[in-house]
């Protein structure tokens, strides 16, 4: 096969029922202008009345030979912070590292034997892949899994690893669009079914047996689930298991502020496409959420929220930290909103509650620490940068050492932008203080300093331009 393909783009892969048959499009209202993002009588209409916890208990028979379950682990440093009982639901254990796994064996042990001998075909750039992978060595069924280009060579490695020799990996293209066009073009062409990474019923039941494995863990609902949103398969299968009526009080979908495209839908009452997008979470930095997905979470009225990504690379340098747990962005996510201050301050949780939040996945890659930290720093106020006006004399340095800089300030970075003006010399100097609260004293200094300086802002184009 040619690694080189069509990049046209295509469409939504289209969504199917749970028989694996075409699905009308539309199956919600137009938008209501006034609706309230947040309904409080849910009225489980369209396709969450033919996905229910029946679907989701019989995802969970046919995928229990393929798919172990994971623990239900106490925080103690999360409980601590919330007052109640905070235990993570460690999926980046799965040997996939992310709960994808589940929807994809789901879809692809339900297939007949004819369709199993068409072989599966799907498109992705993570952990989707991945659990496609496994999920066809696991039941011999053949696979071409489409990369984009840019894929780290670390995770087509793993893809191939994973698939044996099942798994045909084609990469080519720039863009996961790319990628997705090249396989609904083979799935058209070939009769190979496609395996979407969350716009079908089969993935969404699937993976909504992490919620199911969680009640059957504990005995009970949880007060309150958390869980990471991308295209929202997560979010609506664990709807189909909790039960709709359970779902309004229990269940927060969490995305990422940079890719709120769940907030966006919900807000123009129909999956809308974000143009711009941050894909530092990559796993959920989804530009539009599904045409399945969607309405299950509409209409059980749960509540969806984002978290900054600054706040979620905190929280995945807490969980490194102090409970040993390596979590990718989109792992940290649900989490990160009970590390968050603002977040917390959000959430409807009671002293002793039980809430459980799901580390959808661990596949990090080391080099993405430092960018991590950088952020994480950024978002507690703890790294400022700023543009200093060093007058070119001896001393000039020593003295904005000694009158500037606070006992617990660092120089984290300092960079001469340029030299040839006589008189002054503009330098970039990135400070790392002890505690945002020194912030304030450290401008008051700068302030009486005869030395001039200018702070760069996050979001100016100086710093995209140095220091991002
Ligand atoms: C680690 C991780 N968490 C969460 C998600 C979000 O998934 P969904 O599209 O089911 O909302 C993904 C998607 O790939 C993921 O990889």
């Amino acid at each position: 096969m040619s690694t080189l393909f069509s990049t046209r783009c295509a469409g939504p892969s289209r969504p199917v029922d749970l028989a694996g048959r075409p699905l009308r499009s539309a199956p919600w209202p137009a938008p209501d202008p006034a609706a309230q993002h947040r309904q409080r009588r849910p009225t489980y209409a369209g396709a969450v009345r033919s996905l229910g916890p029946a679907d989701v208990a019989a995802a969970a028979d046919r995928i229990s030979t393929w798919v172990t379950p994971t623990p239900l682990q106490r925080s103690a440093r999360l409980s601590e912070l919330t007052g109640a009982t905070v235990l993570l639901k460690r999926e980046d254990l799965q040997p996939v590292r992310s709960y994808k796994l589940r929807g994809a064996v789901n879809l692809i042990a339900g297939l007949d034997e004819a369709a199993r001998r068409r072989g599966v075909v799907c498109a992705s750039a993570g952990n989707h892949a991945q659990g496609v992978a496994l999920a066809c060595a696991e039941l011999q069924v053949p696979a071409t899994i489409f990369l984009p280009s840019t894929t780290p060579r670390q995770k087509r490695d793993r893809v191939a690893d994973l698939g044996g020799k099942q798994v045909t990996i084609v990469v080519g293209g720039e863009t996961y669009d790319d990628a997705a066009a090249a396989a609904l073009d083979l799935a058209t062409d070939t009769g190979a079914v496609m395996v979407p990474a969350f716009d079908d019923q089969r993935i969404v039941a699937g993976q909504g047996t992490v919620a199911r494995e969680i009640v059957e863990q504990l005995g009970r609902l949880p007060d309150l689930l958390l869980v990471p949103v991308g295209g929202g398969g997560l979010l609506a299968g664990c709807v189909a298991a909790i039960g709709g009526s359970d779902a309004d009080d229990r269940l927060v979908g969490l995305e990422p502020a940079g890719a709120a495209s769940m907030t966006a839908a919900l807000r123009h009452g129909a999956p809308v496409r974000l143009d711009k997008i941050d894909s530092f979470a990559d796993g959920t930095a989804v530009r539009r959420v599904g045409e399945v997905t969607f309405p299950i979470v509409r209409d059980s009225g749960c509540r969806v929220s984002t978290v900054a990504e600054g706040a979620i690379c905190v929280e995945m340098l807490a969980l490194y930290q102090t409970e040993g747990i390596i979590a990718e962005p989109s792992g940290a996510m649900a989490s990160a909103a009970l590390s968050d201050p603002d977040q917390l301050a959000q959430l409807p949780i009671r002293q002793g509650q039980t809430v459980v939040a799901v580390v959808s996945g661990g596949n990090n890659d080391v080099s993405r620490y430092g960018e991590v930290v950088e952020r994480a720093l950024i978002h507690e106020g703890r790294k400022h940068s700023f543009l200093v006006e060093f007058p070119q004399e001896p001393g000039a340095l020593r003295r904005f050492l000694d009158d500037v800089l606070g006992p617990d300030d660092d120089i984290a970075l300092f960079e001469y932008v340029k030299r040839n003006n006589r008189e002054f010399g503009p330098a970039l100097v990135g400070l790392e203080l002890g505690s945002r609260d020194d912030l304030e004293p450290l401008l008051r200094r700068m302030a009486a300093s005869p030395i001039t300086v200018q702070p760069v802002p996050p979001d100016s184009p100086l710093f995209g331009l140095f220091l991002s």
